[in-house]
């Protein structure tokens, strides 16, 4: 695949894959996506995930007609695109190896190698000319791990970002959700708590003329940049995308998810065009993480367990907390049949964050649902509607 006449893609399709970063369900498999600039130095922007070196090794020679490489640009080190680094820098041993000092020490304690005495250190605004192509390197420290470099290639006006603008699925699986979905996913669930750095990078990004984006996974980004600039701001802003309510439960014995069905039939019925309803124990739980940051408001529900919340919805909180959640609105129901503490227990996980408002009406069921109940389910769903 050409991505400009001198760009080709050379990456790798992963459908073997259970868990993405050993966490995250991937149905639609993973790309890990790398790249060659042919000009009269060849420049191959990072490598592959361990599982595919010898096909990226494939692709690349390949793309390279019988050519050498004379530098391997190591935009991030995490395995999913580092692990090619050895076998590369065997096959290849003229090419020298461009990447920051912090991926440099990385580089040593992944493969016990220091290719150093082989590499040249890349700082904000340093230039590596390629002959007509001149790529400026970018700082990205956090976007997604701290020794991340994005590159900018001036003369096709291709912006590399390594993680960002990248999403869940491979490249040749069916996509009929959007690019936004999967990338909202994968933003919240890998980048989401580095909102500021992802903000910095961006006001850097914005003073560059950008025509295509070539993320580490996914698709290249041809058209409507803005749409896609936009959404990152927006995501990295922690402003809500979105108007809706996400109500994230976990119920026993069915009472507290018959709470949750009533207080969601209420929103409809006010009104409120998005209701999205999750069972923390049995729904991705990312996937409800991308719920919270995308809409505005938030109820949850839960048991007490252990004179604590129940324990998927310990997890959900730590995820939302982990990440800075923030600028929302927050209603609470609990469950308990001898001393309901759940409430308490929530608010007080939460307590740390920033510009929550939280909901006057909290409901407390006592094993059942009561007439009480249901009038405050009410009150919560006027409240919510405010
Ligand atoms: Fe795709 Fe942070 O690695």
């Amino acid at each position: 695949m050409n991505v400009t006449k001198d760009i080709r893609y050379i990456g790798v399709n992963d459908h073997e894959i259970d868990l993405f970063e050993g966490m995250y369900i991937v149905p639609e498999g993973m790309a890990y996506n790398s790249y060659v600039i042919l000009d009269e130095k060849v420049a191959v922007m990072d490598t592959a995930d361990r599982h595919f070196v010898q096909e990226w090794m494939g692709n690349l020679d390949a793309a390279l007609e019988g050519r050498k490489p004379d530098y391997l640009i190591v935009q991030h080190m995490e395995p999913d695109h580092s692990s090619g680094i050895a076998a590369f820098m065997d096959a290849y041993p003229e090419a020298k190896v461009v990447a920051t000092a912090k991926a440099f020490t990385m580089m040593k304690n992944f493969t016990g190698t220091d290719y150093s005495a082989r590499g040249i250190v890349a700082k904000e605004g340093d230039r590596l000319e390629l002959g007509s192509h001149v790529l400026t390197f970018v700082t990205a420290p956090m976007v997604h791990w701290p020794e991340v470099m994005f590159t900018y290639d001036s003369t096709d006006k291709v912006l590399f970002s390594a993680d960002a603008f990248g999403k869940f699925g491979a490249l040749d699986a069916e996509d009929e959700e959007g690019w936004a979905c999967e990338a909202r996913r994968y933003y919240f669930g890998i980048v989401g708590k580095y909102g500021a750095q992802v903000q910095a990078v961006l006001k850097k990004a914005a003073a560059l003329d950008i025509q295509i984006i070539c993320p580490l996974h996914g698709p290249v980004i041809t058209e409507d940049l803005p749409y896609y600039f936009d959404l990152y701001d927006t995501w990295s802003a922690y402003r809500a995308e979105t108007k809706g309510v996400v109500i994230a439960y976990t119920s026993v014995y069915g009472n507290t998810k018959k709470a949750v069905e009533i207080l969601a039939d209420k929103l409809r019925a006010k009104g409120c065009d998005v209701v999205e309803v999750t069972d923390l124990a049995r729904d991705d739980i990312a996937e409800a993480v991308e719920d919270a940051f995308r809409h505005d408001r938030l109820v949850l529900a839960t048991t007490t367990y252990n004179n604590d919340m129940f324990p998927f919805m310990n997890h959900f909180i730590d995820d939302l907390v982990e990440r800075g959640f923030k600028n929302r609105t927050v209603g609470l129901i609990e469950n308990g049949s001898w001393a309901p503490a759940a409430a308490k227990r929530m608010k007080a996980k939460m307590e740390g964050l920033k510009d929550i408002t939280w909901l006057d009406t909290t409901v407390t069921i006592v094993s059942s649902l009561t007439e009480e109940n249901i009038a405050q389910l009410d009150q919560m769903a006027d409240e919510l509607m405010k």
